[in-house]
């Protein structure tokens, strides 16, 4: 049992998605509320929370390793309650608390509403197992404000879980099914957030364009967007992530309407093949992913477009990765996260045969990620010589005296200024442009 101080402690460390970036955030404004103060140091804490990511088996090898690292502290003597949260912690939590007795607490997604009382009970030294989802009706969203939340821009959630059920993907089991948070939640939020100086919103869900279709009277994912868009305050909406087959045509118009809907949109496709889009069950093709892009760039001729790939899935031969190839050329990508296709436990394509060969599988990708970074480097060139409008988020990480922030169409941007700036709207003239970023100077 760890014993009360006036200063406790706890240190967070996040995997996986912007889902667990958030709750992180909600876990730390409970927290907050019960005294504890956030630390930097794990070795200084006297609560540690992993947040656990298993949408591929490399997340996983990651918070073993750091879990080996805060239980060796543990063992050396470190006077703290270590849990696991998030997606492992759902889909294992039985067996990462059977296999690490030095764990006291493991919970999913769903515990983050109750975090303080999971980590009272850990403090009397119960050992706490909790993955039960939480009844769907009244679905607690949390409305306290993630305290580290005064930077620039902030995510806000929409929707909790998935009700796809896209053959390669872990998440509708660990996040369990859609829940559409109520919109009067999101933008009491959203105004809490502007007041803290937040001038960029990003709205997140697994499937935003799903959005309070399952609810009587609840707004649409595009009247959303339209709500949020009139929050006095809120310089620049985006949103992630859009499923290419929910992507409707308001949601297209408001791309017309709303000048503080940015032009960039994250728009996964995963496979350029029909055959393997059908077996992923994405249910739509490429011919329908062409035509929401032909919609938007319509809309919106400026937007920038990046997606997810997954090469190696199921039966992908060469025909089809060459049709991922063509369609990444077709559409011009400005990026994309790629990945392996990586098995994951209790999925549909779990139990289908992969003759595809890890070696097969990494010379896909390298081809891939080899195109598309001539593709973000042409994108950043493009923008040479023209001034941009960027949104300064701070200080660059690389040099002094230099600081960054992204244009509406998320590209982002280097050059000379003092951290006065951040937080401003400030005209750029491009210089150069490289692969993941640009640099430039102020026009003034
Ligand atoms: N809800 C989002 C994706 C969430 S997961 C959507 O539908 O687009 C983020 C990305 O991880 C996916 O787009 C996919 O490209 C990748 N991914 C998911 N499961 C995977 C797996 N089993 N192997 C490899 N990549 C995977
Ligand atoms: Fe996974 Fe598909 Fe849901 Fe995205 S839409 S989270 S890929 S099941
Ligand atoms: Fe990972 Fe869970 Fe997000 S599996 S990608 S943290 S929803």
């Amino acid at each position: 049992m760890v014993e009360e101080s006036a200063e406790r402690k706890v240190y967070f460390k996040t995997f996986g998605c912007q889902m667990n970036e958030y709750d992180t955030g909600k876990m730390h404004a409970q927290l907050l509320r019960d005294g504890w103060a956030v630390t930097t140091d794990p070795a200084d804490a006297q609560l540690i929370v992993v947040n656990t990511c298993s949408i591929r088996e490399k997340a996983v090898d990651k918070m073993h390793s750091a879990l080996g690292e805060y239980r060796r502290m543990k063992r050396e003597g470190q006077d703290v309650v270590i849990g696991i949260a998030g997606c492992v912690a759902q889909e294992r939590g039985d067996e990462l608390y059977k296999k690490y007795r030095d764990v006291d607490l493991v919970f999913g997604p769903d515990g983050v509403p109750q975090i303080g009382k999971l980590v009272a009970e850990a403090r009397q030294g119960r050992r706490v197992l909790d993955t039960e989802f939480l009844d769907l009706e009244n679905y607690p969203f949390i409305q306290d404000i993630d305290p580290s939340a005064h930077g620039v821009g902030s995510f806000v959630t929409i929707q909790k879980g998935c009700d796809n059920k896209c053959t390669f993907c872990i998440v509708p089991y660990t996040r369990g099914v859609e829940v559409s948070r109520p919109h009067q939640e999101i933008l009491e939020e959203v105004r809490g957030l502007v007041a803290r100086g937040v001038r960029e919103i990003t709205l997140i869900g697994q499937n935003v364009n799903s959005y309070g279709l399952k609810v009587d009277g609840e707004l649409t994912f595009a009247q959303l967007l339209y709500a949020v868009a009139e929050v006095p305050g809120v310089d620049r909406i985006r949103y992630t992530t859009s499923h290419p087959r929910d992507m409707g045509d308001d949601v297209v118009q408001a791309y017309r309407d709303l000048p503080n809907l940015t032009s960039h949109l994250h728009l996964p496709v995963q496979s350029g093949s029909n055959k393997v889009l059908r077996r992923m069950k994405r249910y739509y093709t490429r011919e329908r992913y062409m035509r929401v892009v032909d919609a938007l760039r319509e809309a919106r001729p400026d937007i920038a477009l990046s997606t997810d790939f997954i090469v190696g899935f199921n039966d992908e031969f060469e025909e089809d990765f060459e049709a991922t190839m063509s369609l990444l050329n077709e559409v011009g990508f400005v990026g994309s996260f790629s990945f392996k296709y990586s098995p994951r436990p209790g999925t549909p394509a779990l139990k289908i045969r992969n003759p595809v060969t890890p070696e097969e599988a990494s010379r896909r990708l390298t081809v891939l990620q080899d195109r598309q970074r001539e593709l973000s480097t042409d994108f950043n060139r493009s923008h040479e010589g023209r001034v941009v409008e960027v949104l300064v988020e701070g200080p660059s990480r690389h040099d002094e005296g230099v600081i960054c922030g992204r244009t509406s169409s998320n590209v982002m941007v280097n050059f000379p200024g003092d951290a006065s700036l951040i937080g401003s709207m400030v005209d750029v003239r491009v210089t150069r442009g490289f692969t993941h970023s640009c640099r430039g100077e102020r026009v003034v």
